[in-house]
């Protein structure tokens, strides 16, 4: 694993954007799998910015995010769709028809998570894996458990996960108790996976994400596994490193 240790918030945006950017660049029929949560947001506005004053090119780009709430429909105002619809999507050249997010309100569950794993089969993987981390070291919505689920499938969220997301809804009692997320084989396939995390409250899980053993109670150990995996982190979310 790599670690680009950066001073804050606002250099690790700049340089997760600036890897997707060059990679988009490069390759401009580019698959980026995509997150939502608090920590990408910046990263998404300096990528909006770029394709605006420096004619990054989305045209040709295909987007898979990693996960849904199970019930909200796309045009919920929390839903993970609306989320990137507002934070990226609505802001960029992309065609929206090229951009996949599970279904949150799939009657035939079993089918629709097939599908999407059939989907990122299809595209060959992502080319780049967008990740935040959970304070429980959930990677998409793939919540620590006995094992690693390896397609995309419906979890119950932990009352962590619950709490931490609540601040996005006008109370915990809203937010959903289910999700459908992306499993470890789609996440694994990427060729690189781009994790970011910011902040001193991710300092514990960071530890034990890079120097545990690779535990599915601790999900983003998995990462371990993986060739080719770039974190890019602050000072605060390194602190509790023993190897830095
Ligand atoms: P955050 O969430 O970016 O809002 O901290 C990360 C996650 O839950 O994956």
């Amino acid at each position: 694993m790599q670690i680009i240790s950066v001073k804050d918030y606002q250099a690790l945006s700049l340089q997760a954007a600036r890897l997707i950017g060059a990679q988009v660049r490069l390759n401009p029929d580019t698959v980026l799998g995509l997150a939502t949560g608090s920590t990408p947001v910046g990263t998404y506005k300096e990528l909006i910015r770029m394709c605006a004053e420096e004619d990054l090119d989305f045209s040709n780009v295909t987007t898979v995010n990693l996960d849904e709430y199970y019930g909200l429909a796309p045009d919920h105002e929390q839903s993970y769709r609306y989320f990137m619809n507002q934070n990226l999507f609505d802001h960029i050249n992309i065609d929206k028809e090229f951009t996949y997010v599970p279904d949150g309100l799939s009657k035939d569950l079993e089918a629709s998570c097939a599908d999407y794993d059939d989907l990122i089969e299809f595209l060959g993987g992502t080319d780049i894996q967008l990740l935040g981390i959970g304070h429980d070291g959930h990677i998409g919505f793939n919540e620590p458990d006995d094992v690693f689920t390896a397609g995309t499938h419906l979890v119950d969220l932990t009352p962590d996960t619950i709490e931490a997301n609540a601040r996005f809804f006008k109370s915990a009692d809203e937010v959903p108790h289910q999700a459908i997320t992306m499993g470890m084989k789609g996440i694994m396939s990427a060729s690189t996976i781009l994790i970011l995390a910011s902040g001193k409250a991710k300092a514990s899980i960071i530890r034990k994400m890079v120097e545990g053993p690779v535990d599915p109670q601790v999900p983003a150990s998995i990462l371990q596994l993986h060739p080719d995996v770039v974190l890019i982190a602050d000072e605060d979310a390194l602190s509790e490193l023993m190897a830095l």
